[in-house]
């Protein structure tokens, strides 16, 4: 049993592998004591369980002149009282005031982990993969009750936190912050590790010094956003890829998040994330329970690369669901970069026959296919073909990619409408907006208003007809805006309850057909679409260098196997830059592999080293798609950048040298390996070279290369 209850000391101790997370119960107030390393005997813990007084004032309800709230460590912090730190909930009762003080009321421990009524979450697929914690809290006057949930996964070092609020009274409740989790730890000795970007230049590291007062990054743009990721880590604030303390936080969320690191005055630290309580209120009706989404965390000693791997490994098996969880991701080509909206049915045809002759498997026709769609000023909503570019319609091109032996697949941007459509003409009022107020436009077009049910009906009813419609083996599904003027503040989390409603609804009535995110490139690629959609198009940038970065932040978090990454045509169509072919492909190895660029363009001998390329992803996909990640080299700290992905059993392994700036005058760099067999001994299959594992990970292979963007792959497989 991975939960103990010891109950004359009101201790919960949580196991997974290899930490330990202790709670303990004082004055009815679940406290948090320990997240750390795994520890077998707690025997003696409870001295550990501190508060200090608050400065103000003292607990109302408890008979201890010592015990604040504000200066306690507690497990789920709740305003309205002697707390005034940043508290997770928050709401107004009938009588205006935010008093509250939910207490211990019972606890419950099973195996297994139950769904989330309409949100995504990580899963088991039997019982005995995870254990349950639930506690719940009372507060008998409010007629008020916070469950909160705990899971702890067997076999990964991962624990998934989230809480209920069922309001039992006669009467409805305000909720002004309902936020998924807080946890208070003693100590400040922590760097805020996140990511945050813009289009074109997603998930950069950024590692924050702790402040005394608040550290926060979040989203109120209604998806979780270009600018910051749902995800922090506190970590050493001297940790590397292997070593040093890191306790990893992941929103398995997509719309408006908060995460926040707060340090009080005594020194404590407060993480806390969930729905980002700006702009945000719920009226939870009578006898109505409001479901936060999960958090996932995961603790290590071994640093960043170590608690990478665990999300990866949960997210790969027990986040992304169907066919594609497992099977090879086809290489694909998508046709954006190489037409933009000007095409027709013989270019895509000639782009899929060129592409197939050199072993590409899957056409993507992307936007400009319906309505009048011509730029992006219209028919957002008009899902009907246009005929002058597809004569024979979506269902007579699939036929003709699939006559060259191709699967078939299309681009949808199923949330939005333009105001230039016939939809929009029709049903003017399916839009966010404020009744009779101006409304602002992004790249010229609204969001649908997906908290109502009768425009999801709409969405799932086009999206089923055009699939059923067609041969389609996959969709690329775009959204192209940020929310603007909101009508209430129910209406984000509203909006992505109904987004989840069509996502599960369509992938359940489809599972075959492989679905690709995509947000202006990964405005949106968080734990929460991965749910649904097994891989996100990482970036609208394509150029290799740029993609270093892109990649390494976005592997912080998501599996190599979700990541969205193509080869494309240089000069580079976002940054103008020249690359080599074979650094352009290996960066595209990185992630899902594919092309995005006109192939019947090509010279003969790019065609030729590209059959190449493809022939090699094939045979190492599988390496690179379910091996365990090793950051070797970042490319935020100098001028290269390389990884390796070895395979579980470290059979084999491939990995990837990228220079970026060269200079004049320097010396050869020896890249050392990681994650290898160093009583085995390997040969690089592109060489034929031989090396020990020893040598592979302590010394290193000399590499002499002195010229911008040159890049080199190695292929290790053991030999004894
Ligand atoms: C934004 C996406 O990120 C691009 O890849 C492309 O699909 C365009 N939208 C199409 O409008």
């Amino acid at each position: 049993m991975s939960i103990q209850y010891i109950a004359e000391k009101g201790i919960f101790h949580l196991q997974t592998p290899n930490t330990s997370y202790i709670i303990a119960l004082k004055h009815g107030l679940p406290m948090h004591v320990y997240y750390g390393k795994k520890i077998d005997s707690i025997e003696g813990v409870w001295q550990a369980v501190y508060n200090v007084s608050g400065v103000y004032s003292y607990d109302p309800e408890v008979d201890d002149m010592w015990f604040s709230s504000d200066g306690a460590l507690l497990e789920y912090s709740v305003a309205g009282s002697t707390d005034k730190r940043i508290c997770a909930f928050c709401a107004e009762f009938e009588d205006g005031s935010i008093y509250t003080r939910p207490v211990y009321k019972s606890h419950r421990i099973y195996n297994g982990k139950p769904k989330l009524s309409g949100l995504p979450a990580t899963y088991v697929e039997s019982d005995d993969e995870a254990t349950t914690l639930e506690i719940t809290l009372c507060d008998d006057r409010r007629e008020l009750v916070l469950i909160l949930r705990y899971t702890v996964f067997e076999v990964l070092d991962v624990i998934t936190r989230g809480t209920d609020i069922v309001n039992l009274s006669e009467n409805d409740i305000n909720i002004k912050s309902a936020m998924s989790m807080s946890m208070d730890i003693s100590g400040r000795d922590y760097d805020f590790v996140h990511l945050y970007g813009a289009w074109g230049k997603e998930r950069n590291i950024q590692k924050n010094l702790l402040i005394n007062g608040n550290v926060s990054i979040e989203s109120t743009y209604g998806a979780s956003g270009h600018y910051h990721s749902p995800f922090v880590a506190l970590a050493n604030k001297n940790v590397t890829e292997s070593q040093g303390e890191v306790m990893g936080f992941c929103l398995v969320y997509s719309g408006n998040f908060y995460a926040g690191a707060e340090v009080n005055y005594f020194d404590m630290t407060r993480v806390s994330m969930g729905i980002n309580p700006r702009g945000f209120s719920w009226r939870l009706g009578v006898g109505e329970a409001f479901v936060t989404p999960e958090v996932v965390m995961t603790y290590s000693r071994e640093g960043l690369g170590s608690m990478s791997r665990t999300y990866h490994k949960l997210f790969r098996t027990r986040l992304m669901r169907g066919k594609y969880r497992t099977e090879h991701r086809p290489v694909l080509i998508n046709n954006w970069e190489a037409t933009y909206m000007d095409f027709n049915e013989q270019k895509i045809v000639d782009i899929a026959t060129a592409a197939k002759e050199l072993g590409v498997e899957l056409m993507v026709l992307d936007d400009g296919w319906f309505g009048k769609r011509d730029n992006d000023r219209s028919s957002l909503g008009d899902w009907y073909v246009n005929k002058d570019k597809l004569p024979n319609g979506i269902k007579g091109l699939a036929q003709k990619v699939n006559d060259v032996d191709m699967k078939f697949g299309l681009w949808f941007e199923p949330e939005m409408i333009s105001p230039d459509s016939e939809l929009y003409r029709a049903h003017p009022d399916w839009c966010i907006q404020v009744e009779g107020m101006p409304k602002s436009l992004g790249r010229h077009q609204l969001i649908l208003d997906l908290s109502r049910k009768d425009v999801c009906d709409y969405v799932k009813e086009f999206l089923t007809d055009t699939l059923s419609s067609a041969n389609i083996a996959y969709i690329k599904w775009d959204m192209n805006r940020n929310f603007g003027e909101i009508a209430n503040a129910e209406q984000p989390h509203r909006y992505m309850l109904g987004l989840y409603d069509i996502c599960e609804y369509i992938t359940e009535k489809i599972p075959d057909v492989l679905f690709e995110g995509c947000a202006s490139g990964g405005g949106r690629f968080d734990a929460g679409m991965l749910y649904y959609f097994p891989q996100y198009w990482c970036s609208d940038d394509t150029d290799a260098c740029e993609r270093l970065r892109i990649q390494y932040g976005t592997s912080m978090i998501m599996p190599t196997v979700a990541v969205g990454s193509h080869v494309s045509a240089v000069p580079n169509h976002q940054c103008g830059r020249i690359t080599p072919l074979d650094t352009r492909a290996y960066v595209a190895m990185c992630g899902t592999f594919g092309y995005e660029l006109d192939i019947s363009q090509m010279s003969d001998g790019e065609k030729v080293q590209t059959k190449k390329h493809i022939a090699l992803f094939k045979d190492i996909q599988e390496i690179i798609h379910a091996g365990d990640l090793y950051r070797l080299r970042s490319p935020f700290d100098g001028e290269d950048s390389a990884v390796i992905y070895v395979a579980e059993n470290r059979q084999r392994a491939v990995a990837v040298y990228v220079k970026m700036l060269a200079h004049a005058n320097t010396i050869p760099t020896r890249l050392k390996f990681a994650g290898l067999d160093e009583t085995a001994n390997y040969v690089d299959k592109i060489t034929g070279e031989r090396y020990s594992g020893g040598v592979l990970v302590n010394i290193g292979i000399t590499l002499r290369i002195n010229n911008d963007f040159e890049s080199k792959i190695f292929v290790f497989e053991r030999i004894d």
